[in-house]
Formats: C-alpha cells, sequence, structure tokens
C-alpha cells in the first residue's frame, strides 16, 4: 500500500484519547526513569497528547530542556494546554521523516511511536542523528502478536483484533517490531544495545483493571470506524467487539497482558 495509507492510518483521530492521557512516565515510560538527570535535555518524538512528556520535564528540572513533537497539530494544542508553566518544557508540531534540527539532546525517546511506522528503519536513522555523542537513544514498542488475555475474549472482540492488526499490517507497520529493534539497531551501527521487557500487566483485582483492559474498547471507538470505512470489519461487529469486551471486563475477564520492549543504546562519545 502507499505511503499515504500508511500515514493515514498513523494519524490519530481528532477527539479526546484517554488511552494517551492516563499514562505517565513513570506508569508507561519508566525505563526512561534511570536517565533522568536535572539538566538534562529529552526529545520526546510522537509524543501524542504530551502527557509522558510532562513528567520527564519534570524530572530534568528548570535547567533541563525537553521537546515533544508529534505531526498532529490537536495532539500538539492539547499537550500545550495542558503543560502547565513550565519553562524548560516545549512542543512543536513536527513529523519524524521530516524533522530537521541542529540540536542534539542527551536523551531521545520514542515510545509507541515505530509500530505506526512503514519505515522504521528510516526513523531510526533520524532517530539516532538527532543523539548527542555519549548520549542514548530509547525505543519503547509492542509486539502486539503476544497479547495475551486470560481466559480469552469474546469472538467478536477477537475478531475485531484480528482485523486491527491486519489493517496495521497491510498499512506497512510492523505488529512485531518490539522483536525486531535490536537487528534494527545493530543495522544503524549501534553496538551495545540493552533490551528490558516493560510488559504492561492488568489483573481483575488491579483497581485499574477495568479501565487498562478497556484500551481495546477505546481502540475499537476511536480507530474502529477506519476498519469499517477501509472495509475490514461491519459496523456491526465493531459495536459487538465493544459490547461484548466490556462484558467479558465486568464478568469472566482476569487479565490482560500487552508486550512491550524497551531497546536503548548509547550512541559512542
Ligand atoms: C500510540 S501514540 C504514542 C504517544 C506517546 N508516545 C505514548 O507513549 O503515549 C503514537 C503517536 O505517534 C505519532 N506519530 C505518528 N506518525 C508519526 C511520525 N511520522 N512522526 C512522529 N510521530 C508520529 C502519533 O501522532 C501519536 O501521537
Amino acid at each position: 500500500m502507499s505511503n499515504e495509507t500508511a500515514t493515514n492510518r498513523a494519524a490519530m483521530p481528532k477527539t479526546a484519547n484517554p488511552v494517551l492521557d492516563r499514562r505517565t512516565v513513570e506508569n508507561a515510560n519508566r525505563n526512561l526513569l534511570k536517565h533522568l538527570k536535572p539538566g538534562l535535555s529529552v526529545l520526546d518524538v510522537g509524543c501524542g497528547s504530551g502527557a509522558i512528556t510532562r513528567g520527564i520535564a519534570e524530572r530534568v528540572g528548570a535547567q533541563g530542556r525537553v521537546l515533544g513533537i508529534d505531526p498532529s497539530a490537536n495532539l500538539i494544542d492539547q499537550a500545550r494546554q495542558h503543560s502547565g508553566e513550565l519553562p524548560q518544557l516545549e512542543f512543536r508540531q513536527a513529523d519524524i521523516y521530516s524533522f530537521e534540527s541542529s540540536e542534539q539532546f542527551d536523551v531521545v525517546t520514542c515510545a509507541r511511536v515505530l509500530q505506526w511506522l512503514a519505515q522504521p528503519q528510516e526513523a531510526l536513522v533520524r532517530l539516532e542523528k538527532l543523539v548527542k555523542p555519549g548520549g542514548f537513544l530509547a525505543i519503547l514498542d509492542y509486539n502486539h502478536e503476544k497479547i495475551e488475555w486470560t481466559p480469552e475474549p469474546p469472538e467478536a472482540m477477537k475478531k475485531f483484533y484480528g482485523a486491527f492488526l491486519k489493517w496495521r499490517q497491510e498499512a506497512g507497520f510492523d505488529n512485531a517490531i518490539a522483536d525486531h529493534l535490536k537487528d534494527q539497531f545493530l543495522q544503524i551501527g549501534f553496538e551495545k544495545i540493552t533490551i528490558e521487557p516493560q510488559f504492561e500487566i492488568s489483573r481483575k483485582s488491579d483497581p485499574t483493571f477495568a479501565e487498562e483492559s478497556q484500551i481495546w474498547s477505546e481502540v475499537a471507538r476511536l480507530r474502529g470506524p477506519q476498519l469499517v470505512q477501509d472495509g475490514y470489519i461491519s459496523e456491526e461487529e465493531r459495536t459487538a467487539a465493544i459490547e461484548t469486551y466490556s462484558e467479558w471486563i465486568a464478568t469472566t475477564g482476569e487479565s490482560m497482558q500487552l508486550y512491550l520492549l524497551a531497546v536503548e543504546a548509547k550512541k559512542n562519545g
């Protein structure tokens, strides 16, 4: 499929996105915590509504500098509105494929973004150039093929999820990108690469189980209309997925685990 298809499918819907908004650096990008010292500069690529970026800025403090970029004007507006008065924090509308900067950063982070790119390798080459010598590149991403639900979710949700992965794959996105990042880092010249599992597990006993496992109802609500429009599922199938999965969460659902890896490397100084 064309680059245009990939760009259209990667575009975030304009409505409020509760999934992005409830993330924090502590709960959704904790691989960064070991790097974040006062005074550092950080570039957050594909920062979305800036929920994680704000936490990064608080940790590097007023002597630091944090730039969040995202191609979505709407998300950058939201990020600016919620960013408070942190002088060290800036948001800019920009796309990693075309972002030009003479500035380099102590840490370049890119979380849950390469999964939405048809040319992740090209993006990685660009990301590497934005890291200062001696700085770190930190990628966090999914292998969507390794999701685990206990017990199995309803057929309607399995069908929606299968259609979602097919829709993504046919736009050129790598559903298993987390497990391919190490090789991609090697190809762009990084040598010592660290890989940390960052699985997100929600169990029924957790107070946040309903909210977290609901991510797939939210995907069906926010992204589902695009799948219907592109002919991957019917509108009835989309709504059945939302309804039966909500029922699963409220009754038999025990746990859901998202498979994420943090893949990081230091640039030679
Ligand atoms: C799933 S969200 C992740 C947001 C945030 N990093 C997080 O972990 O919550 C993916 C983000 O990637 C952005 N994105 C998509 N294509 C991009 C590109 N070519 N360059 C930079 N960001 C992109 C989207 O606009 C969206 O905000």
